[in-house]
């Protein structure tokens, strides 16, 4: 079974489909079997970034069923690893409405993928797909910006992500879960105030399911302040919204990954020298430690 890692933001253009782009390469390289999904609903790009301009065909035949399997859209890069890809719809209009039956065909098609490691970029933004694609994996990836336009994004992503995975642990609790299922919240301290009116108790419950929610993040074109703003933002989120979220690493701003993007490669096969690409060396180094773990705890 394949180990599903999503990669998400609050801003758009934080950098997403570049460190997907690099990551599927370097663990390819490092001899996983790898799969890009690009669900980035409005801005599916990430096969351009390997220059793989005209997939003829892409999630649009999945979702307009011309095709019934996603192994039918899956498409093999050999020259960069053997990484698999499945390339975006780009298609807004047909996304966007997508029914409740609908996304669980396409999260049933995802689970079923016949790979070791799932990439999938979910797009920016908090809109439900991106949140239920997001939500959907093993493992979560957060990119965002040092910059506190990007920062404020971020929080915001994760607070409605936190309210997800805190009203999903009461789906079992009869009498909390029906009560909070018509409210629509903005803070994760008005779910826990009203499931604890409901039930003394369940906030602690919901706390407890948080603690198994460790979204890891890297901060792309980081600077000199990008570690101090990072101290703040942690306490912030474990004072708010009850998570502690792991570090993955930086990456720095770097002129190469623009040079890169042009040439149609990613910057790690690009100019593997550049500090953007030492960089994604060790995040990516470091990736494969968690899911190593991650696959030790699941056999158990
Ligand atoms: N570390 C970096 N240094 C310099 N430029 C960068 C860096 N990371 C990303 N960029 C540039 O920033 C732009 C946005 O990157 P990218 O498309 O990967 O972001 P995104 O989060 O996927 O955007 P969107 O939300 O629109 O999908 C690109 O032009 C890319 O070349
Ligand atoms: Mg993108």
């Amino acid at each position: 079974m394949a180990i599903t890692i999503s990669i998400g933001s609050g801003k758009g253009g934080t950098g997403k489909s570049m460190v997907i782009a690099n990551l599927g390469l370097l663990l390819a390289k490092a001899g996983r079997r790898v799969c890009v999904a690009d669900l980035d609903l409005g801005g599916a790009d990430i096969h351009i970034l390997y220059g793989f301009f005209e997939p003829e065909t892409t999630l649009t035949d999945f979702l307009t069923r011309k095709v019934e399997s996603l192994a039918e859209i899956t498409h093999t890069l050999d020259s960069f690893g053997g990484l698999q890809i499945i390339a975006g719809s780009g298609n807004t209009l047909q996304t966007a409405n997508m029914t409740f039956q609908e996304k669980q065909r396409l999260l049933r098609g995802l689970s079923s993928i016949d790979t070791d490691i799932l990439l999938i970029d979910v797009g920016a933004g908090t809109s439900f797909h991106a949140l239920d694609f997001f939500m959907f994996s093993d493992i979560q990836i957060c990119v965002t910006n040092p910059e506190p336009t990007a920062i404020m994004d971020f929080y915001n992503f994760l607070q409605l992500a936190t309210i997800r995975k805190a009203l999903s642990s009461f789906l079992s609790t009869g009498e909390v879960g029906k009560a909070l299922k018509e409210h629509r919240f903005e803070t994760l301290a008005e779910v826990f105030a009203l499931a604890e009116d409901i039930q003394p108790g369940a906030k602690e419950h919901a706390q407890q399911a948080l603690t198994s929610f460790n979204p890891l993040l890297i901060t792309n074109m980081a600077g000199v302040n990008a570690k101090i703003n990072q101290l703040k933002l942690r306490k912030l989120v474990s004072k708010y919204l009850s998570i502690y979220i792991p570090d993955l690493g930086d990456i720095p701003l770097d002129n190469t990954v623009k040079e890169a993007m042009r040439a149609y490669l990613p910057v790690c096969e690009y100019s593997p020298k550049a500090p953007a690409s030492q960089a994604l060396v060790a995040i990516s180094a470091k990736l494969e430690k968690v899911i190593d773990l991650f696959n030790k705890k699941r056999q158990r």
